[in-house]
């Protein structure tokens, strides 16, 4: 690999909950690497095909891939999974088995289904790349959330405080994005309601009591010192499931707005992994304030999912 790079620790991209230190910097190095992931990067996906499969709605991940498997050189198959036979009762497996039979040797999988990813691996005989599953996991935005907190944050992301706020429960970019901002050494603070917090405080001691998880109720505390603010999707069909606020209450207590922030006397990054819901988790102003790195997030999203295109092209079939 070029420039001392390394291969990705393992045959496919399930999961981020494992990642060291170490792995998280090579994906930042090779993704830095990229002169320019639209276009100039060594083609090392050249001659090689990408299926994306799509069981969920996404505007960015399903494009952000896209376009970085071509700019490595990739042919992209690209199923519309409504349109496709799963509407006639294909099973994962079966369309799993003939993209590969149609000559995919890298798959982006997105599903509902937490773990739905790990079957597919079981029966793919190349690289599986999780582009969400359930309320699992979403490792390329955790990725590609770090590699702009390490672009933006002056000081860097050891020591840094990022706040994650909303509806943390449900969330598999709250979760991913946990493990590798708290790999990489930054203090991590989630905000929410109790009822969106239940359990975490239990989860962060039995997996991670090494690591700096905070638990906080209130936004105005949370956000006092915060270097950045990641608010979350709130996924306004279920909000007042089992007993979650309603969506002018979720608004009126931890909605990110100016006045908050300036209340909070803090003048932290914002990201939002989007879509977004403005109004609600965040203010249109805050949005597309001079703070707001939301529109880098999606930028950065090429590049990094190029990096780990590279880097598992890069990697042995055998270190499964
Ligand atoms: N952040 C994210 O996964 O966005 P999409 O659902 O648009 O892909």
């Amino acid at each position: 690999m070029p420039n001392g790079e390394r291969p990705w620790p393992g045959r496919h991209l399930l999961d981020v909950a494992d990642a060291t230190e170490g792995d998280l910097e090579a994906v930042m190095v090779t993704a830095d690497g990229l002169t320019d992931a639209l276009g100039e990067s060594p083609a090392a996906l050249r001659g090689r095909r990408v299926a994306t499969l799509f069981y969920e709605a996404s505007t960015r991940t399903r494009l952000s891939f896209d376009r970085a498997a071509r700019s490595l050189g990739a042919e992209v198959m690209d199923l519309p999974v409504g349109l496709s036979s799963v509407t006639k009762g294909e099973s994962l497996i079966d369309t799993v088995r003939t993209l590969e039979a149609l000559g995919a040797e890298f798959l982006v999988i997105r599903h509902a289904r937490s773990g739905a990813p790990w079957l597919a691996a079981r029966h793919f005989r190349g690289h599986v790349i999780n582009a969400g599953d359930g309320w699992h996991a979403h490792p390329t935005q955790a990725l590609l959330d770090l590699y702009t907190l390490r672009s933006l944050l002056p000081r860097g992301v050891r020591g840094a405080r990022v706040v994650i706020v909303g509806d943390v429960l449900r969330s598999r970019v709250a979760r991913s994005n946990i493990w590798t901002l708290t790999a990489a050494g930054a203090r991590v603070t989630l905000c929410a309601p109790a009822v969106w917090l239940r359990g975490f405080q239990e989860w962060a001691r039995a997996m991670a009591p090494e690591r700096s998880i905070d638990l906080v109720g209130d936004l105005a505390t949370a956000l006092r010192g915060a270097e950045a603010v990641m608010a979350l999707r709130v996924q306004v069909e279920r909000l007042s499931d089992a007993g979650g606020p309603s969506q002018a209450e979720y608004a009126a207590r931890f909605g990110l707005t100016g006045a908050r922030l300036k209340a909070a006397g803090s003048d932290p990054l914002i990201l939002h992994p989007g879509p977004m819901n403005e109004g609600v988790e965040i203010s249109s102003e805050v949005a597309a304030g001079p703070r707001s790195a939301i529109t880098e997030q999606v930028a950065n999203g090429v590049r990094v999912r190029a990096a780990v295109f590279q880097m598992l092209a890069g990697g042995a079939l055998a270190d499964a």
